[in-house]
């Protein structure tokens, strides 16, 4: 892993940013692998004020999003679609019969996410994958001990992720209770991963993920088996990290290496 510490969540936002853009003006015709959440919010801001300034484009991007709820039609405001539309989609030139995400409210969700994972492999699979990180440690909705060989179904949520998603529904009965979300073993396929992590409350994630032992109760720390991942984290997400001095003297101030 790549773990680059950056001193602001300002910087690590555009860290971030610079990173994306240069996948997509690398690759016009990216596939990218989106992530929800409200880390991933300023992102898409920054991605969507850069594409008002001309220097950045999605028109020629195919993205499929990790997960959505099952139970949701796209047009419920706590959808992951609605999401997607307000926070990049509908703010940029990305074309809508481009980007995927699971339908949360078909009939039959477990063959939507049969279908979601070929859907991917006809797209060629991802090329970069971002990626937030849940308090316990969980990646797409896949909750503590998810197997790391998992693909694409149905999660029971866990009561912390119930609690984290409170704020965005309007009663506790509103707040769905099943996702369907891409597997591990789906995530790891990526060909790149970025995950971002913000903040005091993902300190302990962000050191369960990349310096613990891999394992189902940290689901993120699968990636540790991906060759391809950097981690950007601000001062207060990577405050318990052991290694810090070491990330510090391979990326200061979260900036490449020699070699890199
Ligand atoms: C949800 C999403 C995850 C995201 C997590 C963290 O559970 N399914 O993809 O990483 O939230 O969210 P936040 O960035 O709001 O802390």
């Amino acid at each position: 892993m790549k773990i680059l510490i950056v001193p602001t969540k300002e910087a690590a936002i555009v860290r971030a940013a610079d990173i994306v853009a240069a996948e997509v003006a690398a690759k016009p015709d990216a596939v990218l692998g989106l992530a929800t959440g409200g880390t991933m919010v300023p992102l898409y801001e920054e991605l969507a004020q850069r594409h008002r300034a001309g220097n950045f484009s999605m028109a020629g991007v195919t993205s499929f999003n990790l997960d959505e709820y099952v139970g949701l039609a796209p047009d419920h405001p706590g959808s992951y679609h609605h999401y997607m539309a307000e926070a990049l989609f509908d703010l940029t030139d990305m074309r809508k019969d481009h980007a995927h995400l699971p339908r949360g409210d078909v009939a039959d969700p477990k063959a939507e996410a049969l279908a979601y994972e070929a859907r991917i492999a006809k797209a060629g699979g991802v090329d970069l994958q971002l990626l937030g990180i849940g308090q316990n440690g969980h990646i797409g909705f896949n909750e503590p001990t998810s197997s790391l060989g998992s693909r694409t179904r149905i999660k029971t949520l866990t009561d912390s992720t119930l609690r984290a998603n409170r704020p965005y529904f309007d009663s506790d009965d509103a707040v769905p209770k099943y996702a369907i979300t891409m597997g591990i073993a789906s995530i790891l396929e990526a060909r790149t991963c970025l995950l971002l992590g913000l903040g005091e409350a993902k300190a302990d994630a962000a050191a369960a993920m990349i310096e613990g032992p891999m394992s189902a109760m940290c689901p993120a720390s699968a990636l540790q088996m991906h060759p391809q991942t950097t981690v950007i984290l601000d001062e207060a997400a990577a405050s318990k990290l052991q290694l810090t001095d070491y990330y510090h003297h391979v990326h200061p101030g979260g900036q490449e290496s020699e070699y890199s």
